[in-house]
């Protein structure tokens, strides 16, 4: 396994963390749709792609990112241009025969999409529906994995308004109800952002409520230790147990993202300083050296922005400069700053997107905030609030 600290991993650099896929196996085969809650860099897509590399015997996975999408009608063409590019669909002579046939919409269909007859308008969510009613699926189970779903959601919000990013969730939950579920077709939807917390906003919880959301927990730290001995197969450098332990207590969240950060910074700072072993202040070292890398984690601060309207930002803000700097802070205070800033009727639902989208919680005492990481909070510190 190689170090890896962008893009989602893939083949021999995926951790296999058997306990979150078998609780997602679970869920698939009870036939659910499903909701993967999780913040950013946690590792959604990631499984995604193990999924769709790794299917049970008679389960097709179809992935699309619809992160730049921002209408309904163009979400249902890029979904049905990726289902009839897809390897199932072209090892499928007759089913290609009949669609091509029965749709006049489609011009050419080749591996890397399909051309669509641009001279007229379709409804591409009912040529969707069309065609996915046609194949014959038998045994089989097709399953569509829709990743950064909810930011197309906030998409069609901003682009257009609340009124077409209601319809969108409801025509996605009509699909889900009505028309594919005795056709083995089933979605499993996720994004960066919590989509509960988007519907929850627009006053449209009951569009999702038939999810089943799968939290991503934390690796264990049998994991974790699992974890950090296949990266270290390929650096220069050993960790004992004992360095291996103050690591994984320094990272406290273990999600692969900050184990991948850590191993590559210590490595880093071996190599720049020439260095056989590793000691505790090395990994001191790394560990700030980390937090310096300002690209990993700026988009922690930057998606408050866009995610909140002014008064709401500067609430956050404040609220995560003060838990930066006292490590914790009480509810009792975090409605004095919500006075303060002019949002003492809503500062909830702001308190609650943060604890969704992975900034906080208040898992150890419910009237006190922390960090989820000390990481995030180190960074936090040292780049935004001073
Ligand atoms: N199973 C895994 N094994 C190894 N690294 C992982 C794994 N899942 C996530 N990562 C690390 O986290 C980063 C972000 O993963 P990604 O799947 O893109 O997360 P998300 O889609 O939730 O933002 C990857 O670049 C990698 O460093
Ligand atoms: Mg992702």
């Amino acid at each position: 396994m190689k170090i890896r600290t962008g893009n989602p991993v893939r083949g021999d650099n995926f951790f296999k963390r058997e306990i979150l896929i078998e609780k997602l196996w679970d869920a698939i085969e009870s036939e659910s749709n499903i909701l993967l809650v999780a913040p950013r860099r946690v590792g959604k897509t990631s499984i995604m792609r193990y999924l769709e590399d790794h299917p049970k015997e008679n389960y097709h996975f179809i992935f699309l990112d619809t992160e730049s999408v921002n209408n309904e009608n163009e979400f249902f063409k890029r979904l049905l241009s990726k289902l009839l590019s897809s390897d199932f669909i072209r090892g499928r002579d007759k089913v290609l025969a009949t669609i091509k046939e029965h749709s006049p919409l489609i011009k050419r269909i080749g591996k890397d999409g399909v051309e669509f007859d641009y001279n007229r308008e379709f409804n591409y969510r009912n040529e969707f529906l069309k065609i996915t009613e046609k194949i014959e699926l038998g045994e089989q189970k097709l399953i569509f994995l829709l990743d950064e779903f909810s930011q197309t959601v906030e998409n069609i919000k901003n682009d257009e308004d609340e009124r077409k990013a209601i319809h969108f969730l409801h025509t996605n939950r009509e699909l889900r109800q009505e028309n594919l579920v005795d056709k083995n077709v089933r979605f499993i939807y996720s994004g960066s952002i919590g989509l509960e917390n988007i519907v929850r906003r627009i006053n449209a919880s009951k569009t999702i409520n038939d999810l089943v959301p799968i939290k991503f927990n934390p690796l264990t730290k049998n994991e974790a230790e699992e974890m950090i001995n296949l990266l270290l197969k390929n650096v220069d450098f050993t960790l004992d147990g004992k360095q291996t332990d103050f690591i994984l207590k320094k990272i406290e969240w273990l999600i692969p993202f900050y184990i991948q950060l850590v191993i590559q910074a210590i490595k880093d700072f071996q190599k720049d300083n020439n260095l056989t072993e590793i000691n505790r202040d090395v990994i001191e070292e790394a560990f700030s050296d980390m937090i310096t890398q300002q690209n990993h984690f700026e988009n922690w601060h930057s998606r408050l922005k866009t995610l909140f309207k002014v008064d709401e930002y500067n609430f956050a803000k404040e609220l995560l400069n003060r838990i930066a700097a006292h490590t914790s802070v009480e509810s009792n205070e975090i409605r004095d700053i919500a006075v303060k800033q002019n949002i003492a009727e809503d500062y909830q639902d702001v308190l609650t997107s943060l604890m969704y989208d992975g900034y906080i919680n208040n898992n150890e005492d419910p009237k006190i905030y922390r960090f989820n990481s000390p990481i995030l909070r180190m960074w936090w510190w040292k780049y935004v609030a001073n």
